[in-house]
């Protein structure tokens, strides 16, 4: 075990060295996800405060949604986060007090909680083990089943920005007649077949938090393929007031959502940025592919086929078994042992989170057997995978 863990630990050293384009202090710490900020931020967010164009109104919020929409192909509306924006898509997909929502039980807590905060609970369905997306088999005996309530929706999630088995999970969904949301947050210029993801059920959202590959300080959209269905979203998030320059009416109860111009500027600025954050991401996935495959113990996380990541977060799934340890404690401390030395080495490493079914507030809500979500909560780690340690490095940063 412990040579394991330190050659998993020289090794992801030796790829997020190869990414420093600076020397840092021998006791830096390497974050999880940091932000990069390049181009136009400055000087776009300096013109909101100069100009006094800091909240809900302003030129920066609406070219952010057109270019969301050049980039995804579908209306986008953006609001104050992804939570909110799960939230809005659940209630505009017609979920509501009472109702069931099926939702895969590996993902981050929000897609439970937007579920909460639409009325509803979630039935949490099992995931794959490789795109570690929903189970469509899981997804089609929970949708066939009678849970004393109907299941007004599913969401599917991109898992660190890996699609979802979009096909069958889409067919599953259409076969049942219920409406797919999905949780793309993690997922920005993520594609499957060429398409983003976000459009391939009724409504997507998409998360710009301070963690995310574009982020806005905290941020988020609904996209649908449904114009209809987007400005009525945009009415609701704005407070549902209708049009008129000074009158205040509004013709239903609305949220006051609209993501604000002067975070939207960072946006401008960091959409202007993606092609090239994307880049520097695949390159970073790749040169931890290229130091990790042969690694006995660590199975690291790729694309599925047909799609097209962002590798939003870079992890590794243990494989106790390569290593020929067995049983429930040995992995519980060989999950330990490596949190420990990544964390130790510098290298900020997180697991990936318990699953929903075993959280506090989500503990009594329905499921099915979730066996692979319950195993690969316990053997995926995340690590270093800032978008600028993929950067190209010119010869005269590489000579320093
Ligand atoms: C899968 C998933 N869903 C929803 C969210 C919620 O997004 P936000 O943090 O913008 O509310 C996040 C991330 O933060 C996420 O990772």
């Amino acid at each position: 075990m412990e040579r394991f863990v330190q050659e998993l630990v020289e090794r992801a050293r030796s790829v997020v060295d190869a990414g420093r384009t600076r020397p840092v202090a021998s006791d830096a710490i390497e974050p999880l996800h940091a932000p990069t900020f390049d181009g136009q931020a400055l000087s776009y967010v300096t013109e909101c405060v100069e100009t006094g164009w800091v909240s809900s109104a302003g030129r920066f919020v609406d070219r952010f949604e057109d270019e969301l929409e050049n980039l995804t192909g579908m209306p986008s509306v953006a609001v104050v986060n992804g939570t909110c924006a799960l939230e809005i898509a659940l209630r505009t997909a017609g979920v509501g007090p009472g109702d069931l929502v099926a939702c895969p039980s590996l993902s981050f807590i929000a897609s439970a909680n937007a579920i909460a905060h639409a009325g509803a609970r979630p039935v949490f369905v099992d995931v794959e083990p490789r795109r570690l997306g929903i189970c469509p088999e899981g997804l089609e005996q929970t949708l066939a089943k009678d849970w004393g309530a109907p299941i007004r929706a599913v969401v599917a999630v991109s898992v660190f920005g890996h699609p979802f088995d979009v096909e069958r999970v889409v067919e599953v969904c259409s076969r049942a007649g219920v409406p797919l949301v999905e949780d793309a947050a993690e997922a920005l210029g993520s594609l499957y077949a060429k398409r983003h993801m976000g459009g391939f059920g009724k409504l997507g959202i998409l998360s710009f938090n301070g963690n995310k590959l574009v982020t806005t300080g905290g941020g988020g959209a609904v996209v649908t393929p449904d114009d209809e269905l987007a400005r009525h979203i945009k009415h609701v998030t704005t407070t549902a007031k209708l049009a008129h320059p000074w009158e205040y009416h509004h013709d239903q109860v609305g949220y006051n959502y609209r993501l604000p111009n002067i975070n939207a500027a960072l946006g401008c600025a960091q959409l202007e940025q993606l092609p090239g954050l994307l880049a520097d991401k695949r390159r970073l996935a790749e040169r931890y592919r290229e130091a990790l495959s042969d690694l006995a113990g660590a199975q690291v996380l790729w694309e599925p086929a047909k799609a097209r990541s962002n590798f939003w977060l870079n992890g590794v799934i243990l494989a106790p078994e390569e290593l020929e340890l067995s049983g429930d404690d040995e992995l519980m401390e060989l999950r330990a042992r490596t949190l420990e030395a990544l964390n130790d080495a510098g290298l900020q490493s997180r697991p990936i989170w318990h699953p929903l079914h075993l959280q506090r507030p989500f503990s009594d809500c329905p499921r099915g057997p979730l066996p692979v979500a319950e195993d690969l909560g316990r053997r995926i780690i995340n690590l270093p995978s800032s978008a600028a340690l993929g950067r190209l490095q010119s010869p005269a940063a590489t000579a320093r």
